[in-house]
């Protein structure tokens, strides 16, 4: 009777059945058998490759990759079609983890669950991810910045430099570009006009222009509307979610003549806005609050690694500070750190 069942097994198809789970442990395997030990796997996925924030986390990422001795694979996923391919690819090419920073934080269910369907895992970098029930998913692995207390730095460094120009605020008015779909960004101005209405200007010089695209030209767009809508304003004061989001508003100013003597514009990244800071003249892009590239970059694929090397799930949620940055200091901060 046995022997009747076991030739009924049609034997090749149960090789290829066992042959993932065969796959699945080749790392175990190699060390095992003395034959070199197969090179970890790690993807390191961005929505926005083109901004130098994202071009340094994969600089940074490399170098963890050089000192641990894993292989970096760098993906740019500006939509969410290219986010949920990249993780199939991956799966394919042999990953075992990856780092993300979603092109769009509603994924994150979809990111997971196609994780989880190829056994990879996954640390959202940047932009946490958003449940079904719109609350962030606490439960994925976590690191970004502290952006309620790097937007509140934002709004009292404006308000520190309107005084000291001594600028009335009667003429004075605040651009707050916004991008309220991500959390991290309308934490971030939600900080800085808390700081600036916590230093008394009133709530009717304070103006919001959302942005439909998180860059430049999206950020453009935005502040040449509130441009139109407010011809009388002689000076303005300038924040948003990123570098991006104040240069675009500091380029839309400058269409209209304004310049450095009547704009004020702070930035956050730090790192986007270096080529500006290097013009020689002066324009109304004033500061920026520069992040901790290094940690977003190195530490998340180092957190990675050691998770799929030695099991040590990365703590769930990581944040990150940052340091105000001018034209009078952003060559020894960036070479301090790293950057430059
Ligand atoms: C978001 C922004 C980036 C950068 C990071 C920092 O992803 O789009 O420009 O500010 O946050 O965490």
């Amino acid at each position: 009777m046995v022997i009747r069942e076991l030739l009924r097994i049609r034997w090749p198809v149960l090789l290829i059945g066992l042959f993932p789970l065969i796959g699945c442990n080749k790392r175990d395997a190699s060390q095992t058998t003395g034959g070199g030990e197969a090179k970890i796997k790690i993807g390191f996925v961005v929505k926005q490759p083109e901004e130098p924030w994202f071009q340094l986390e994969w600089k940074f990422a490399q170098q963890a990759a050089d000192k641990d001795g894993f292989e970096l694979v760098k993906i740019a996923a500006p939509d969410g079609e290219k986010a949920l391919g990249a993780i199939d690819n991956l799966a394919a090419g042999g990953a075992e983890g990856f780092v993300i920073c979603t092109p769009d934080v509603k994924l994150g269910p979809a990111l997971v669950a196609k994780a989880r369907s190829h056994e990879l895992r996954i640390l959202a970098v940047d932009d946490q991810f958003i449940g079904g029930d719109g609350k962030p998913m606490t439960d994925v692995p976590y690191l970004g910045i502290s952006a309620r207390k790097i937007g509140q730095s934002v709004g009292q460094a404006l308000i520190d430099e309107m005084k000291k120009r001594n600028w009335s605020q009667d003429d004075t008015a605040i651009c707050v570009i916004t991008f309220d779909e991500l959390d991290t960004a309308r934490e971030r101005t939600e900080g800085a006009i808390e700081a600036i209405k916590a230093a008394g200007v009133p709530d009717g010089r304070i103006f919001k222009a959302p942005q439909k695209t998180s860059d430049v030209p999206g950020a453009f767009d935005a502040a040449n509307i509130l441009l139109t809508q407010h011809p009388q304003v002689k000076r303005w004061l300038i924040c948003g979610m990123n570098d991006s989001a104040v240069l675009g508003a500091v380029r839309a100013t400058e269409g209209r003549g304004f310049n450095a003597d009547n704009v004020i514009g702070i930035g956050i990244n730090g790192t986007d806005c270096i080529a500006e800071f290097e013009k020689p003249a002066k324009t109304g892009f004033y500061a920026s609050a520069l992040l901790q590239a290094k940690l977003h970059g190195y530490q998340t694929a180092d957190m990675m690694y050691n998770w799929i090397k030695n099991g040590a799930e990365p703590q769930k949620d990581t944040r990150t500070i940052g340091v105000l940055i001018n034209r009078d200091n952003f060559q020894q901060v960036l070479k301090e750190q790293g950057i430059r």
